[in-house]
């Protein structure tokens, strides 16, 4: 891997595992020291010994429930306390509760939007400040592909994920002028665990969502970590306000 992050100090959210544990190995590959931040705890403990073989670099984790903004505050002075700046945010922490729409409960419908939006809301209110006082800043959230073409089952998910969305094009504008860049990763059905295994078992929704891929296949974790790397690199200084796909083609433009 290159050394595109050498020196620079990134916070992971949700890197326990999954997608978010594939971004923090990529970015460590790249030289950066991380915050790793989840709920799960002990997973993440697991996680962060995974993210440390892959890169000479510092770690950090913090454990909690980074919809609430007290968490987040002091995940980010516990990062601001070991290295003085925060150069990059992923906001990747979230996932889905997907079911037919009129099958939520109130209690899906709020904990769909406190994982995938309240927790990129409050982790940019925290990072946002230290950022333009450094005139410098990287802010990468993961979207969802499925807010474009309005998949099966999505709806709450799509509401919490568009709200990603829209908080990049805000932002974007508003901290344009201070060096920091804001953009998404939207990704369609990527092969982590959890989905892989249910991938060929003959299960219709499932075999629907691939359906619609034309490549025919799920993203690799890896290929999302690739996009995320590169909008959270110096190199990408001209991009902001984006909401890239990484999705096989499902959606195109
Ligand atoms: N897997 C896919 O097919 C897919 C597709 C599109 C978008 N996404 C998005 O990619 C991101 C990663 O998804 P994944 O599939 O790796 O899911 P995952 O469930 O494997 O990982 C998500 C991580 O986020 C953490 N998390 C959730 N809520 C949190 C909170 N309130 N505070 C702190 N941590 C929290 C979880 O503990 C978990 O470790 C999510 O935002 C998800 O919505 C995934």
């Amino acid at each position: 891997m290159s050394g595109a992050h050498k020196g620079r100090v990134a916070i992971v959210t949700g890197a326990a595992q999954g997608i978010g544990r594939a971004i923090a190995v990529r970015l460590a590959a790249d030289g950066a020291n991380l915050m790793l931040a989840d709920v799960n705890g002990d997973v993440l403990q697991q996680g962060a010994a995974i993210v440390a073989a892959a890169g000479k670099v510092e770690i950090l984790t913090h454990a909690g429930d980074l919809s609430q903004e007290d968490v987040v505050n002091a995940m980010m002075a516990a990062a601001m306390k070991k290295w003085g700046k925060v150069d990059i945010l992923v906001n990747n922490a979230g996932g889905g509760v997907i079911r037919p729409f009129l099958s939520h409960t109130p209690e899906t419908l709020r904990l769909t939007i406190d994982r995938n939006l309240w927790t990129a809301l409050w982790c940019c209110r925290a990072a946002l400040p230290h950022m333009r006082a450094a005139k410098y800043g990287r802010i990468v959230s993961i979207g969802a592909d499925s807010v474009r073409n309005g998949l099966w089952d999505h709806a709450a998910y799509n509401a919490a994920k568009g709200g990603v969305h829209g908080l990049t094009t805000g932002l974007a504008r508003e901290f344009a002028g201070d060096g920091i860049t804001v953009n998404t990763v939207a990704p369609c059905a990527v092969a982590t665990p959890q989905l892989e295994a249910m991938l060929g078992k003959n299960i219709p929704l499932v075999d629907k969502f691939i359906g619609v891929i034309p490549m025919g296949r799920a993203g690799d974790m890896r290929e999302v970590a690739s996009a995320v790397s590169y909008l959270a690199s110096a190199e990408a200084s001209f991009i902001t306000g984006q909401v890239v796909s990484v999705n096989g083609g499902s959606t195109m433009l």
